[in-house]
């Protein structure tokens, strides 16, 4: 089965890489400046007076965008998992490869589940609009507003550092 799968996609090797690389990019960076730009200043400014009506409409606006936002994302992030194993295939890598070893440690280990936690936070059960739209209580919206904020100061230095090691491991295959 994966000899046939080789024999079919490795003419197009480049064509798959090609396809890995622009959804990399669009995962890598399609929600940093949102983040950096539009969600921390807005917090911060909201955190220095919590019950001002006004920051907090301007603090909810900004996360409901942002959760409409990651959208780019998440659509990025499934064709990494695709488009990685095609070229794994098609280029005969496996872990006795050091730099890829590695670098699924990092997918399995530190990427799916930030994503899987991601995905729900923006789309699912923790979507804001959602919860706003369902008429929930104003408690069960702040609770996932706050769940969503401090999973993105946790899980934003962890990415900032990993994603790039990624691309320094794939590129440079330093071992
Ligand atoms: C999820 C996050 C991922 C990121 C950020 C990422 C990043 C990259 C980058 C930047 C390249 C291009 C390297 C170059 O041009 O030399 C690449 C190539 C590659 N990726 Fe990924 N990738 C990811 C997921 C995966 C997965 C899940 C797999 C396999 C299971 C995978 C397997 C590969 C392979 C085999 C190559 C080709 C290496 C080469 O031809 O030199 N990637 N990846």
């Amino acid at each position: 089965m994966i000899d046939v799968i080789q024999q079919y996609t490795a003419p197009y090797y480049a064509q798959i890489k090609f396809v890995h690389l622009v959804f990399m990019a669009m995962w890598f960076m399609s929600t940093s400046v949102a983040y950096r730009f539009y969600l921390v200043p807005i917090f911060r400014e909201w955190m220095k007076s919590p019950g001002d009506i006004d920051r907090i409409r301007l603090r909810n606006w900004a996360m409901e965008r942002f959760d409409d936002g990651a959208r780019l994302e998440h659509v990025a992030f499934p064709m990494l998992l695709i488009t990685g194993p095609l070229l794994m295939i098609a280029g005969g890598w496996s872990p006795v490869h050091g730099w890829f070893a590695m670098k699924l440690v990092i997918v399995v280990l530190i990427f799916i589940p930030i994503e899987v936690m991601d995905y729900y936070l923006a789309h699912f059960g923790g979507n804001k609009e959602k919860i706003r739209a369902a008429g929930q209580s104003g408690e069960a919206y702040e609770e996932a507003m706050h769940t969503h904020w401090w999973f993105l100061i946790v899980s934003s230095p962890i990415v900032v550092l990993t994603i790039p090691y990624v691309i320094y491991l794939v590129v440079v295959k330093p071992f």
